[in-house]
Order: structure tokens, then sequence, then C-alpha cells
């Protein structure tokens, strides 16, 4: 279990001393603040996941800070310390959102029973939130530009059939999702869609994470256990990352394939299986295939429809579409107000290589969701966020040459990195320059070798 932070804001010591005592017994993890104007600063370091606030405070009282913390949508709940004196602000500071009112002296038993049930309360609606925008957003592709179209078309054209699908393309740009769409458009949608990254699997466990085993067919197979084929029975297995797979079980798999029926590990009795088999990659498995570490009897079986799915920077049109959505998405996941880009701030975005591609997309526009302060986005805030120094926008006429041509500098060197993996001298030598330089070049843009 996680500690869970308590900030208890009181300007009596020996209040803040008990309260300690009491609450780091129940094994949470205590930070206090004499003020106010100190527990501001101390939630803006790091905000607690519950606030014990004594209302009546010299200097900003319990009711202005409520009305600050509302201000900046700082959302942790909130129990009110009152004493007799001061018990009309208490109410107040309930109608502010605080959670419960405890009257001093504090009954620690009462006490410890409203921050548990804060807590409590405050995790489901957490969850809540996370439910509920994953339920309204049941993975649509997004995107208008004619590659997209031309994308959604091949879906729609490859899903009736039971045909084997390969997705293919570069990190980040969508494999999963048009599998999962070929999955919702086909016959089986009603029956399981499963994956296995065959990546992340170590190589003595992936046959029997696919085909299951019989207990006791190795040391720890204390049970019987479902392969990853049989679960999807009548459905859709994705074989992600596949060009991942050791050249052993690739020749198992094949013989699987082939037969359309499989035998649990240690079992004797062959499993006729019926489900459809998708795979994804971003691995070129022709080259591969001639490096001789992808079967090519293997490839043609599970390649009979093979889909491209184009890299971000190719239909960069659609930048936009995919920044606002999730945008609002992640705006609703986080438990934020909706926040918006400034016309630069999108200009910034769309020039960008996105090397990363939408997954990249997704996680800047998610740091700027948390990190950002402002309703609107600007393009200082892109730029930080991608860790380039600022610049103007690229729609701008007034833009000079030399800022054009730097811009476009920052670019190709970025690009170069990333497709030598971080090299800095491969990068020098493939754009003709020597590493010195490249290096100075790296450090006035702030460029680093390795950039997520
Ligand atoms: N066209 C799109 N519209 C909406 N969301 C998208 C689109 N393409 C990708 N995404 C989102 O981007 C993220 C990455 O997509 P996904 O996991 O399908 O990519 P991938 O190609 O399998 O990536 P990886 O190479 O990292 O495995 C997911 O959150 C996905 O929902
Ligand atoms: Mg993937």
């Amino acid at each position: 279990m996680t500690v869970r932070s308590i900030l208890v804001v009181d300007d009596e010591p020996n209040i803040r001393r008990t309260l300690t005592g009491l609450l780091e017994d129940e094994g949470f993890d205590v930070k206090c603040s004499a003020s106010a104007e100190e527990a501001l600063e101390a939630i803006g370091k790091s905000p607690p996941d519950l606030l014990l606030l004594d209302v009546f405070l010299p200097g900003m009282d319990g009711i202005a800070f409520l009305e600050k913390l509302r201000e900046k949508e700082i959302a942790f709940p909130v129990v009110v310390l009152s004493g007799h004196a001061s018990i009309e602000m208490a109410v107040r500071a309930t109608k502010l959102g605080a959670f419960d009112l405890q009257e001093k002296p504090v009954d620690p038993e009462r006490l410890l029973l409203a921050v548990r049930n804060a807590l409590e309360v405050a995790r489901l609606r957490a969850e809540n939130r996370s439910l509920r925008a994953s339920l309204r957003a049941p993975g649509a592709i997004l995107g208008e530009h004619r590659l997209m179209a031309l994308l959604r078309d091949e879906i729609a054209r490859a899903a009736p059939s039971s045909g084997r699908v390969l997705v293919h393309g570069e990190n980040g740009t969508g494999k999963e999702l048009v599998a999962r769409a070929i999955h919702e458009a086909s016959e089986r949608r009603e029956k399981p869609f499963v994956r296995v990254n065959c990546a992340a699997i170590p190589k003595d466990l992936i046959e029997s994470e696919l085909f299951g085993h019989e207990k006791g067919a190795f040391t720890g197979a204390a049970e019987q256990r479902i392969g990853k084929i049989e679960a999807a029975e009548g459905g859709t297995l994705l074989l992600d990352e596949v060009g991942d797979m050791s050249l052993e079980t690739q020749a198992k798999l094949l013989r699987v394939l082939e037969a359309r029926e499989l035998e649990r590990v240690g079992g004797r009795t062959p499993i006729p299986f019926d489900v459809r088999i998708l795979s994804a990659t971003n691995k070129n498995l022709r080259k591969e295939i001639e490096k001789g570490s992808f079967r090519e009897d293997l490839y043609f079986r599970i390649a009979v429809v093979p889909i491209r799915v184009p890299p971000l920077r190719e239909r960069a049109s659609d930048v936009p579409i995919l920044a606002l959505h999730f945008l609002a998405r992640l705006a609703e996941e986080n438990g934020r107000k909706p926040k918006r880009f400034s016309k630069e701030a999108l200009d910034r975005l769309i020039a960008h290589p996105w090397p990363g591609n939408v997954r990249e997309l997704r996680n800047l526009v998610e740091r700027l969701v948390i990190m950002c302060p402002e309703e609107e986005i600007g393009e200082d805030d892109v730029a930080r966020a991608l860790g380039e120094p600022a610049e103007e926008s690229g729609a701008d006429e007034a833009v000079s040459l030399r800022e054009r041509v730097e811009r476009y500098e920052v670019r190709v060197i970025r690009e170069t990195l990333r497709r030598s993996g971080g090299n800095v001298a491969e990068t020098a030598r493939a754009l003709a320059t020597d590493r010195a330089n490249l290096h100075r070049k790296m450090r006035r843009y702030g460029i680093r070798p390795r950039e997520e």
C-alpha cells in the first residue's frame, strides 16, 4: 500500500504536535504548516493526499485559503477543524467543498474516521473519472489526412474476412489501435480480443504464454494454464511486436498455424482452435528475413494482408486534431479544467517531426496538461515541453531567414540523432560535419543525444 500524505495547517504548535503523533501512528506521512501562506508554498511543491485545516488562522484565513486552492483547481479532500468561535467560518468552508468538519478539541477516533472516509471518497472519485473517460473514448482512429482515409478503407476491407493482417509502422503510430479496430469491425467483435506482447515475454515463457501448459510441465508449472490462443477462442489474437519473437518460437507458431491446432506445453492432446491472428511490428520484416532473424514462411502466413500505418510527419495536418482530442481527454482524466492551445502553439506542434509519432504527441499533451497553470497553452510552453529553444511561429511572415534556417537545422539534427539511436559520432558522419561542430550546435539548441 502506498503511504498517504496529510498536510496539517494550524497555528497552534501543540495541536500540530498532537495531530502529527496521532496520524503518524496510523501510518500516514504528516507535514505541518503554521499558516495558510506557508501551506500554499508546501502544496505548490508537492500536493498532499489530504488537508487538515484550522479555519481560524492569523494572516490569510482558512476561507481565503480554500478559495485560492479552488482557483488553482487543486483537488484533494479537506477536513476542516474549528473551535467554537469559528463555527460559522467552518460552515462556509464546507460550502467551498471541504469534506468534513471537526470541532476542537478534536476527538481522535472521529477525526481518524473522517480522514479515512475523505481519502476513500477521493479515491473513488478519481477512479470514476478515469472510467468515464475510458468509456467515452472507445479508441476511434482520428485523422482527416488522405493517408488516414486510405487506412480506414483498408481496415474496412480487411476486417470482415478472417484474413491474417500484419500491421506495420514506426513506434507509436497507432498499430495496436488499428488491430483493435479490425477486430471491432469484424464478425468476431463479440468474442475476445487478446494481445500478446512478444517482446516483453522472456523467451522460455512465451510458449506457455501462447499455448498454455499442463500442470507439472516444467518447474514452476504448479497449475494447468490456458494459453492466449485458447483464451481468444472465437475471437482475435494480436501478436504484438511479432518481429521480436525468437526463431525457435517462430517455428512452433508456424506449425500451430498450419495445423490449426495446438498442444499445451507438456500436453499430449492436440486442441483445435478458431482464432483470427493479427500481427503488429515496427520492424521491417523483409529486412529481418534477409538477416535471417525472421522466417520467410511464417511471414507469408501472417502477412496475408499487410497494412502500413503512416508516421505522423507524413500526415502533419492531423496534428491539431489529435492534439485537441488528447487535450480534452487528458484534462478530464486528470480532473482539470479544459485548456486550449494558442495558434502559435499549434503551429509549433505541426512543425515538430514527431519521431515518437502519436504516442509522443499524447505524452507531450499530458505533460502540458499537468504542468501548465494557464488556461491557454502558449508556444513557449510547447517549446519548453519539447526541450527546444524558444522560437517564433513558422507562419509568421516576419521570421528572418536565419531563424528559419536554424529551425530547419534543429529538425535535421534531431531526426538524424534519432535514426542513429543517439549516436553523436554517427550523426556527425551522416551530416558530413565534425563532432565538435555538432556538439556545439546541440549545446546551442539544447538538443540531447537521446530524447524521449
Ligand atoms: N489515429 C489515432 N487517433 C487517436 N488516437 C491515436 C491514433 N493513433 C494512435 N493513437 C493513440 O496513440 C497511442 C499509441 O497508439 P498505439 O499503442 O496503437 O501505437 P503503436 O504503434 O502500437 O505503438 P508502439 O510502437 O509503441 O507499440 C495510444 O494511446 C493510441 O490510442
Ligand atoms: Mg504497440
